[in-house]
């Protein structure tokens, strides 16, 4: 038993879904996303943003790369392409993996 303790605690725990996750949940904070998705990342009516809250991870992270890259690019698109200037591919991840927990 002894063995398998001391191998269970020298595993590393820093990196792990849940920290992804409460980094993306700081980040959609500092970074202004709340100003127009709303604090809960639900429909918010003031910006008619869409509803960002439980949608799939990937998804998202791609959808914040295309607009980054100008790929995805209708006229309200520009609104979240200057908001991704400051967030790197990284932070992007954290952000995804946070708001496909919700
Ligand atoms: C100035 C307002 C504004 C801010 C701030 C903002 N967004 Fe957006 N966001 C929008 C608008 C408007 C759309 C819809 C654009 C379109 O029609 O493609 C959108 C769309 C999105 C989408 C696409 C959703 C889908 O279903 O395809 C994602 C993902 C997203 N935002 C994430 C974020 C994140 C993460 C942040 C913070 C880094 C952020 N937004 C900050 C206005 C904003």
């Amino acid at each position: 038993m002894k063995p398998i303790a001391e191998w269970l605690s020298s595993l590393s725990t820093t990196v792990t879904p849940g920290n992804l996750s409460m980094e993306g949940a700081k980040l959609y904070q500092s970074k202004e996303c709340l100003d127009c998705h709303g604090d809960d990342a639900n429909d918010n009516e003031t910006e008619k943003t869409p509803k960002l809250a439980g949608q799939n991870a990937d998804y998202i992270l791609q959808q914040m790369k295309d607009y980054k890259s100008a790929k995805r690019a209708n006229s309200r698109a520009k609104k979240m392409k200057r908001n991704l200037s400051d967030v790197n591919e990284n932070e992007m991840t954290a952000i995804a993996e946070w708001l496909s927990t919700l």
